[in-house]
């Protein structure tokens, strides 16, 4: 029998290679496998859905790059996401801060650094290995830049928080350009010598310029930042079933253990703010637990499947547990969009021990089961995605293979 296979549109229209991905409040925070700014513009205006556009939905939000970006164009939004860390930058991200009270605790700050003295009784007992990760000196710096900020009103703390969450990833022993939690070598430690104090006013001004730019701009739209797994029901009190618009997201590709590392990266912020289940967090994301009992079904995949099965059947169970989240998760958010509105997933096709798994047909043939037609597929090369594209399979050293090249943006319509 054929596979399902469906249409993809080859474009260079979607690649945004010297575009700014940094304007507004999109500078303030990295996060692992951001989506480009440019690209949720550009599905929020160009596919809007027949009818109103009044709210915008994104499952999996990240550092909330579509929230902002729908809070640009007046439209409002909700997200989730099920990592602290998360919550907290698309939070801060979508906050019209008072630009004033800002300066003012800014020059506090400032004024507190430069009377800097070693802080008694450091309290880092919250940390794992916290002299493994940390110099005592660069521990009791970031030690008293948090004392300092806890004092500061309520309404800019997150603002000065958010700063430091990654002073606290940068100034630590981890090794620069990677999402896992790998300490640099022994014999290089003494190379590694931030400045913690200079960091983190160059991220405070940085920061600064971003929100003078977002302020500008419409912030009469509503944002809300929820908790909810979206793999189990979606919560009536956040979004009533048939009433989103659009969604615009992009959604994991695998589980976090074997893909993206979202928390291993965001350990060090999720640690040091003692943000609930900092430890855990890559259990708890989608395929995070293996589950034996699959509720999905495909046709559009399953010749992969069946070759992942045949190499490794470890594997292939992690794969499948994936993919039924997955499912599950296409299948909730289906139920919270109205008729004639639109979904848009940008997802990547990873290689799962040298078979590609095309994530695109399997996540149009899921919202297909699900009452949706398929609009179009946009295909782009990915040169600036801030994710690693090389992984390797059979974790022998220098056996990496190139996991992803393609992104794939789907538009869908409910029908
Ligand atoms: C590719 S990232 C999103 C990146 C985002 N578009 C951005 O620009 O930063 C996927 C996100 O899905 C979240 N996630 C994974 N499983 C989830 C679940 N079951 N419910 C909610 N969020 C989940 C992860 O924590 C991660 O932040």
């Amino acid at each position: 029998m054929k596979i399902k296979e469906y249409k993809r549109t080859y474009t260079d229209e979607w690649d945004f290679r010297t575009s700014d991905t940094k304007e507004y409040t999109h500078s303030y925070h990295t996060y692992p496998a951001m989506m480009i700014p440019q690209i949720a513009r550009k599905l929020i205006q160009d596919y809007k859905p027949k009818g109103k556009l009044e709210n915008i939905l994104d499952p999996y939000m990240g550092s909330g790059t579509t929230l902002v970006e729908a809070k640009i164009q007046g439209i409002n939004a909700i997200g989730t996401d099920l990592n602290p860390l998360a919550r907290f930058i698309s939070s801060v991200k979508t906050t019209n801060f008072n630009e004033g009270l800002i300066e003012k605790y800014f020059s506090k700050t400032i004024n507190a650094i430069e009377n800097y003295k070693r802080p008694q009784n450091v309290d880092l007992d919250h940390i794992t290995n916290v002299d493994f990760w940390y110099s005592k000196e660069k521990a009791e710096e970031l030690y008293y830049l948090t004392n300092i900020i806890n004092t500061y009103p309520e309404t800019i703390r997150d603002f000065f928080l958010l700063a430091l969450s990654e002073c606290v990833r940068e100034v630590s022993y981890t090794r620069n350009g990677e999402f896992k939690r790998y300490r640099i070598a022994k014999e290089k430690l003494h190379l590694h010598n931030p400045q913690t104090f200079k960091l983190f006013i160059n991220k405070i001004e940085r920061n600064i310029k971003g929100l003078e730019d977002f302020n500008k701009i419409n912030n009469k739209s509503k944002v809300v930042i929820a908790d909810f797994n979206t793999v189990n029901e979606i919560p009536k009190h956040y979004i009533k079933e048939g009433s989103i618009d659009l969604v615009v997201t992009s959604p994991p590709y695998g589980d976090s253990k074997t893909t993206v590392a979202y928390g291993q990266f965001s350990r060090w912020a999720n640690e040091w703010f003692k943000f609930e289940n900092a430890k855990k967090i890559d259990n708890l994301l989608m395929g995070g637990t293996k589950i034996k009992d699959f509720t999905l079904k495909t046709e559009s995949i399953k010749n992969e499947l069946k070759e992942i099965k045949a190499i490794d059947e470890k594997r292939y169970y992690e794969v499948l547990s994936f993919l039924d989240d997955y499912y599950k998760s296409i299948t909730n958010v289906s139920k919270a969009i109205r008729k004639e509105g639109r979904i848009c997933y940008v997802v990547g096709n990873r290689n799962v021990k040298g078979v590609q798994i095309p994530l695109d047909y399997f996540t149009i043939e899921a919202f297909e089961t699900n009452g949706f037609k398929h609009i179009d597929t946009f295909v782009r090369s990915i040169p600036n995605k801030r994710m690693p594209n090389k992984t390797s399979p059979s974790n022998k050293k220098g056996a990496n293979v190139t996991t992803m090249v393609n992104e794939f943006i789907i538009i869908m319509e409910k029908i």
